[in-house]
């Protein structure tokens, strides 16, 4: 049922969200793994689109820590509070992060978990959303993004890539997660 609210949405907002269908539950446990949810303090997540990874970030966090997601498309918004209805998830932009944390009354969070569609995003975008980034990641924290392997192909695709090693302290790459459509890895990066 998510797949097919998914591939609707995907007809009409290719752009903004740059997948043909949901992230796997395997990819879903690397990003919270690699984002170390387990022992953070406040998660942000961004894009949540259906809430393939929502759940196992709500799962993994410690009780004592915050959490928000941010997503643009106003059907997903939807869906993952209906899946997820204690959660607050946030109807606006990734790049409006530090907006809703200073409404929590926090500064910071300490790792952020990225559905975001890097590849399909044009320079400013890319730039806006990581400059957001780099005001809320406190030092020491952790921003995972995830792409899929034929993404260094292109043009945006690398440009990401080049712009995650420019700005942060360590950048990781995780081995290759097959099962998932299409096959992806992440990016890990070290503020
Ligand atoms: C590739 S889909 C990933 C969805 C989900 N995380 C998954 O892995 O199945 C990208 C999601 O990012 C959302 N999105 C795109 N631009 C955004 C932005 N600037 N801020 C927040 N969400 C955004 C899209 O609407 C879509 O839900």
């Amino acid at each position: 049922m998510h797949t097919l609210h998914f591939f609707k949405q995907l007809v009409t907002n290719a752009d903004s969200i740059g997948a043909v269908a949901p992230s796997s539950s395997v990819l879903a446990r690397a990003m919270v793994e690699h984002a170390r949810v387990r022992e953070a303090k406040f998660v942000l997540e961004f894009g949540p689109g259906t809430g393939a990874f929502t759940g196992k970030i709500i799962e993994a966090l410690p009780e004592d820590s915050g959490f928000f997601a941010m997503e643009v498309n106003s059907k997903f918004v939807d869906i993952v509070r209906n899946r997820y209805p204690s959660t607050n998830i946030v109807h606006d932009s990734a790049t409006e992060a530090s907006r809703y944390l200073q409404a929590q009354g926090r500064k910071s969070c300490d790792s952020i978990v990225s559905g975001l569609p890097f590849a399909a995003f044009n320079d400013e975008l890319q730039d806006a959303i990581l400059d957001e980034v780099g005001r809320i990641l406190e030092p020491g924290g952790i921003f995972v993004t995830f792409t899929y392997i034929q993404a260094p192909l292109t043009k945006r695709g690398r440009n990401i890539r080049r712009k995650l090693f420019e700005r942060f302290s360590s950048v990781t790459t995780s081995p290759i997660i097959w099962r998932n459509f299409p096959p992806a890895f992440l990016y890990c990066a070290q503020m």
